[in-house]
């Protein structure tokens, strides 16, 4: 038996089924190009930098190979670094000489995260340097707030070193600020301190829909942040909240954030998706510390291709709605998003 085609229409026969010939729009590259909806670019990255006391330190975190803890006198050769590469902004962590029970390092305004924005500002004016404003760096018991004689973190009292922090980091320069440390109340109280400082015009971009990830271990490694007891789930979100991250997101929303953070990226992006349906303001998504370190142990194994694995996630995170996205994988990006565009026609000289 045989099978008449009848393609006239753009529909196949087969059987009597009409199908669609999906395969005619994905023949060659050219094609491919034409018809793809969702395009990585540059200026979608922001890269964490990782800033810590002393001089001359470049020290790789082992568990993030290709992420260093830099000391300030380094920013200028990395933003130097970031700039050939095309990368637009990042976002700043910082690990003091010293921590105590108040976090006093996180608002002293010679502090780490300070310097580094001053240094950067001073180098490199048109990168746009967002803030992470969180105590579990500053803190000696590494947890996000004040925590009471009984071990609990206590909210409200916690606002106010947000609130110190973040006008701290405005002033030595932060373009932008991204509180992370999932009190209620945050972005409330960082918006009064702003605007009574002076900086009505500086946006908040919160961490808004932030889980209690088990993705984050890498990260603690780098920050030198992990609790020196306890864990971070009373006040981080279950993994399991869809409906609650949304509320979340509407919460910071009302208190005055201008973009939001779903973290980790991954195994979130229903959040993100539902997030770009509901919320008409910019969001990006972290791809966290342990996404970055599966990626990387594999590709070491040689187990994967990581070129072509990351620009997947990276793409898988977009098209759920991510216009911003927050990645270790920057400046590898930035160097194949390069060669690519490099080897297309349309990068040619026309006269060739
Ligand atoms: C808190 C903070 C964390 C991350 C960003 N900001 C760690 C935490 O909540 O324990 C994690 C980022 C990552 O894993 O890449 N200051």
């Amino acid at each position: 038996m045989s099978f008449q085609l009848d393609d006239s229409q753009g529909l196949g026969t087969r059987s009597g089924t009409p199908f669609q010939r999906f395969r005619r729009l994905r023949r060659t590259e050219g094609l491919r190009r034409l018809v793809r909806e969702t395009r990585l670019s540059l200026d979608d990255l922001i890269y964490p930098l990782f800033v810590t006391y002393g001089v001359g330190i470049r020290r790789e975190v082992p568990s993030m190979p290709g992420v260093y803890q830099l000391s300030v006198d380094q920013l200028a050769s990395e933003a130097e670094e970031l700039a050939t590469l095309g990368i637009g902004a990042v976002l700043l962590f910082g690990i003091p000489e010293h921590k105590d029970e108040r976090a006093s390092g996180a608002y002293d305004e010679n502090g780490i995260v300070q310097q580094a924005v001053r240094e950067l500002k001073r180098c490199a004016p048109e990168l746009v340097v967002i803030t992470d404003v969180c105590n579990c760096e500053y803190m000696s018991h590494g947890h996000c707030g004040i925590v009471s004689p009984t071990g609990e973190i206590l909210n409200d009292p916690t606002l106010e070193l947000l609130a110190k922090t973040a006008v701290s980091h405005v002033r030595a320069g932060a373009d932008m600020v991204a509180p992370s440390d999932m009190m209620d109340g945050r972005v409330w109280a960082i918006r009064q301190a702003l605007d009574a400082a002076g900086f009505v015009e500086t946006p908040i971009l919160s961490y808004a829909a932030k889980f209690a990830s088990a993705f984050y271990g890498p990260f603690r490694d780098a920050a030198e942040s992990a609790p020196a007891f306890g864990d971070r789930r009373s006040h981080q979100m279950d993994p399991g909240n869809q409906r609650e991250a949304l509320r979340e997101i509407a919460a910071d929303l009302e208190e005055g954030a201008d973009a939001i953070i779903i973290k980790p990226a991954l195994a979130y992006l229903d959040i993100v998706a539902l997030a770009r349906q509901r919320f008409d303001v910019p969001i990006a998504a972290y791809n966290v510390s342990g996404e970055y370190a599966m990626v990387k142990a594999a590709a070491r194994n040689g187990w994967i291709d990581e070129r072509r694995v990351v620009l997947e996630l990276l793409t898988g995170i977009k098209r759920a709605g991510a216009g911003m996205i927050i990645t270790y994988h920057a400046k590898d990006v930035a160097r194949w998003l390069r060669e690519e565009t490099g080897t297309t026609s349309l990068a040619r000289p026309l006269a060739v």
